[in-house]
């Protein structure tokens, strides 16, 4: 079985796998990093989300093959040794109900305030509109985002 390589939360990983095994697979199955979850398998519910050379993308629908040589970016990389801002305003916001959805909900949170560092109502609706929560707690990942955003 070939071997695909790249970096996975700063540290080089090398998998053997199908080409076309999606990434998600590859990350929980594989490697047993479980942040990004398994909600539709088909790239609409956003409960995977994570980062592709710091752009929010889904696992899901992204073979193996597609991201060698490419930096890939996990819930669990994302602080470093501690907690990203982002991480602590949904703490401080108390955002998470069941919890399942929320590791994407905050990598998408966080690709959206690199490129819009003081987002409006409208930006974080746009941005987050894909990233679906069973619970309902889109008022206050809004919260959370725009505390981050302070
Ligand atoms: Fe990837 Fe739903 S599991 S978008």
């Amino acid at each position: 079985m070939p071997a695909y390589q790249f970096t996975l939360n700063g540290q080089t990983v090398s998998v053997e796998a199908p080409g076309d095994l999606p990434l998600l697979w590859v990350l929980r199955d594989i490697l047993g990093v479980t942040g990004p979850k398994y909600g539709c398998g088909v790239g609409v519910c956003g409960a995977c989300t994570s980062h592709l050379d710091g752009e929010a993308f889904r696992p899901c629908i992204q073979p193996v093959n597609g991201v060698v040589g490419h930096q890939v970016t996990t819930i669990e990389g994302l602080g470093g040794e501690g907690l990203h801002p982002v991480q602590q305003a949904w703490i401080t916001e108390d955002v998470a109900q069941c919890g399942f959805c929320q590791p994407g909900q905050i990598m998408a949170a966080v690709a959206l305030l690199r490129t819009h560092p003081n987002p409006s109502d409208a930006d974080i609706d746009a941005a987050m509109s894909e990233n679906v929560c069973r619970c309902g707690t889109y008022v206050r990942i809004r919260s959370a985002i725009k505390r981050a955003a302070l």
